[in-house]
């Protein structure tokens, strides 16, 4: 296993940097804060009551934080739709965010070209350019444009604030900006916490990767903010680490999931690692919930961590969250000489879906 305080040895395996855009986070929050502020924006919508927001992978899950921030905190139902059909409530009171950082996502252009030609939905887009850009320009879709040259998952601020900040700006949203400033201050000391420099004595991300190192991780969240912080962790492991990861939330699985861990006790004990999100705003019947469920279970897997969310806003737990597994799916990859950056399977499926080789 790689040492993660070889500092050489890190910067070998993550030859395009991927590690440092995560060091970066607080900075892209802030720029993506600044871009959002500027953009321009749709004239006089009256009468929006929903908001839905088209876009896949490392796009889509913008919409999953719109979903729980913006549902939180005001009226406005949110959705995320990640795939190729919209649900008959999307209509001209609907107000459409096309999210894609390359432009090109097959879905979200095929859920684009319905929400404006047929829909007559009022539409946003968020990207770095592609088709999506231009066929936005072509109808005068107001574009907040990101900047280009990271992986879609590594510009999770840039694709995530635009939709607050423009529903704010548009009056339909809560004021995003305290909770944003939040944020930003609170990711500036974890980055200095978790960063390559911090030696793995004294970094807990780094400390977490290698005790992974050779487990399947499971990651629970509860219903809202640390359901999506359990799904962006799954998706990190997968696409940073390279390692099969799995999710759930509460309290669903007390309904099903836990009832799986008897069979298998012998391989799952060797093979699976359980990381639990918590935050101080959780109901108290899931806090309550998982007191309950853990020693049931806590036998069967390798071993059991929590992870608490600091942060007094919704976004801000919600991205401390996420920002701590961000760097420990990085620190998984360098650990185990993997490259966080290429996601080869990914990039083959939409060459042969798009006819190619
Ligand atoms: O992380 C990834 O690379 C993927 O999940 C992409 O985000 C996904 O395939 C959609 O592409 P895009 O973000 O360019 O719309």
């Amino acid at each position: 296993m790689n040492d993660l305080d070889d500092l050489a040895l890190v910067g070998k395996c993550d030859p395009s940097d991927f590690l440092g855009a995560v060091e970066g986070f607080p900075d892209q929050l802030r720029d993506a804060h600044e871009r959002s502020l500027r953009a321009e924006l749709l004239p006089g919508l009256k009468g929006i009551d929903s908001v839905a927001v088209l876009g896949m992978g490392g796009s889509g899950i913008s919409g999953d934080v719109a979903r729980v921030i913006l549902g939180e905190e005001s009226n406005l139902f949110v959705q995320t739709l990640k795939g190729y059909e919209l649900p008959k409530w999307v209509g001209p009171k609907t107000l459409v965010f096309a999210v894609s950082y390359s432009g090109n996502t097959e879905e979200t252009l095929t859920t684009f070209e319905e929400a404006t030609q047929n829909r007559r939905a009022p539409v946003v887009i968020v990207t770095t350019g592609g088709e999506l850009a231009a066929r936005g320009r072509k109808l005068g879709v107001p574009i907040v444009e990101v900047p280009e040259g990271l992986q879609p998952r590594a510009a999770f601020g840039y694709l995530s604030i635009p939709i607050l900040v423009v529903c704010e700006r548009m009056g339909l949203g809560p004021k995003a900006g305290p909770a944003i400033e939040e944020t930003i201050a609170l990711a500036g000391r974890r980055s200095a916490q978790w960063g390559r420099e911090v030696p793995a004595s004294q970094n807990s991300a780094k400390q977490l990767a290698l005790r992974l190192a050779g487990k399947v991780p499971l990651i629970y969240g509860s219903e809202g903010l640390a359901e999506v912080a359990a799904y962006r962790w799954k998706c990190q492991f997968n696409e940073c680490s390279k390692v099969p990861a799995w999710w759930h939330v509460f309290p669903e699985l007390n309904h099903n999931e836990v009832v799986g861990w008897k069979q298998l006790a012998p391989l799952t004990r060797d093979s699976m690692a359980l990381l639990v999100l918590r935050h101080d705003g959780e109901h108290p019947r899931i806090t309550k919930r998982i007191e309950v469920t853990l020693p049931l279970i806590e036998a069967n897997l390798g071993f059991v961590q929590q992870v608490r969310a600091e942060g007094s806003s919704a976004l801000a737990r919600l991205i401390d969250l996420t920002y701590f597994g961000d760097f420990v799916g990085t620190y998984l990859a360098i650990a185990q000489g993997i490259d966080p950056a290429p996601v080869e399977v990914i990039a083959i499926l939409k060459s042969k879906l798009a006819g190619g080789d």
